[in-house]
């Protein structure tokens, strides 16, 4: 609502908005979601025409750029992000130096703002030649970075990257191939993570977005501002979601399967449990997204001929939620998150490397905001008011008087 406020001597009106569920803070020309219609367009296309044609560096392009590349533009991108996905030899040593059990997350937000340190000469937000660097260069590097963080956790060496290779094909080599053995990624998980990667790519001004912006409104740097925004995504209530679901469709498989008593424990909102991977600010329809990742779970399942049950259990869940007055009421779908752990685990992931993979796929929306951000003469420094409830003004008292 709209207070009026007298904030110390101020007048003036405020609006007090906590979550900023009505405040919009910026206009933007990137991504547009109904949320009632389940509608999501990345610059005017469909998402489902997008998950089902393109490719994510593809994609990429046209969040970042506008409009979809022709034949020599998309070339051109996709050989400049090839180019630059090896990092320097002590940006490595430097990521081997955080402990082996850390948290990805914490090891990736770190790793993209020390590309700063490494990489000076991507660093000036004015030149548009510079920006455009620091945009290759981070989709290039967050590659090399992501399948490093994998690789650390189980103890095997950061593979070098092989040029004649696609992006997502590589970067699954990159993850998963034995030093000195052939390796040929499976054509199905390749054309399933570019997918995943494409529905992450931008959601508007998501958590992790506004941050961004917020943190590039400084005139900070665009991995100052993409490591804030990945620390943001990395909470459970947002890209986080992804781990928690698979933690919790364990933790039901390990009480003897009983998604009834599950689904009372969360009606009863019993501290800290919530039915993960469902619900949205935005959407209160079905995530057109999570309509996508459930068939494709299903389909890479099958072709991979794998039975998780963890997929059963999920499929109870949502069959119960969608016709469970708690959640018709509250109008709760399943998110992205709800599907994609099933997905990612088929592939060789473990839990703790499913927020990096989103983080990953959500680069190319973070670079297109932070863009737009310092390209728009009408954006002003991030500075929320605040209604101030404290103690009116009092007089100090010294140490040995109280
Ligand atoms: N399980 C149970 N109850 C829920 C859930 C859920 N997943 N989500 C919302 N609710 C309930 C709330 O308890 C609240 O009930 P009340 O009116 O009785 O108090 C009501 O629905 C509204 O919820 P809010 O938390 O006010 O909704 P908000 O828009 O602030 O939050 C959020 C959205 C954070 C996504 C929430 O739905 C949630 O916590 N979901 C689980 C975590 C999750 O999956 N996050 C991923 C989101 S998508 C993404 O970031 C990629």
């Amino acid at each position: 609502g709209i207070v009026v406020a007298d904030l110390m001597n101020e007048t003036g009106y405020v609006t007090y908005d906590p979550g900023f569920t009505n405040t919009a803070q910026c206009e933007s020309k990137i991504t547009f979601i109904d949320g009632d219609e389940g509608v999501l367009l990345y610059r005017g296309y469909p998402i489902e025409q997008l998950a089902g044609k393109s490719t994510f560096l593809e994609v990429a392009y046209l969040l970042i750029h506008g409009h979809l590349p022709t034949v020599d533009e998309h070339d051109g991108f996709v050989e400049r992000v090839n180019r630059h996905t090896l990092v320097h030899e002590d940006f490595r040593t430097f990521m081997g130096t955080f402990p082996r059990t850390s948290h990805p997350m914490a090891v990736m937000s770190s790793a993209v703002s020390a590309l700063a340190t490494f990489y000076p000469e991507s660093l000036d937000p004015y030149s548009e030649e510079t920006v455009e660097l620091a945009t290759v260069l981070l989709l290039a590097k967050a590659r090399t970075i992501t399948s490093y963080l994998h690789r650390r956790r189980v103890g095997e060496p950061l593979l070098y990257p092989d040029y004649s290779r696609g992006y997502v094909d590589d970067f699954l080599r990159m993850t998963f191939a034995v030093p000195y053995e052939q390796y040929e990624a499976n054509p199905i998980l390749v054309h399933a993570l570019d997918q995943l990667l494409i529905l992450h790519a931008d959601h508007e001004q998501n958590c992790s977005a506004s941050v961004v912006r917020i943190t590039g409104s400084s005139h900070a740097n665009l991995y100052a501002s993409v490591s804030a925004g990945i620390s943001a995504l990395s909470g459970p209530l947002h890209g986080g979601a992804n781990e928690s679901v698979l933690r919790m469709l364990t933790s039901i498989q390990q009480n003897d399967g009983d998604v009834k008593k599950f689904i009372s424990r969360v009606k009863n909102k019993e501290a800290g449990v919530r039915l993960m991977g469902f619900g949205h600010r935005v959407y209160k329809n079905y995530d057109p997204r999570a309509a996508i990742v459930k068939d494709q779970a299903h389909a890479v399942l099958s072709i991979l001929g794998i039975d998780d049950p963890l997929l059963a259990i999920a499929m109870e869940l949502e069959e119960i939620a969608l016709s469970d007055d708690y959640f018709v009421q509250r109008r709760l779908y399943p998110n992205v998150d709800f599907y994609t752990g099933i997905i990612y685990r088929a592939m060789g992931f473990e839990p703790a490397m499913f927020t990096p993979l989103f983080a990953l796929g959500r680069m190319p929306g973070w670079i297109a905001q932070w863009r737009e951000m310092m390209l728009d003469p009408k954006t002003k420094i991030g500075r929320p008011r605040q209604i101030y409830t404290g103690s009116p003004v009092r007089d100090y008292v010294p140490l040995d008087e109280r």
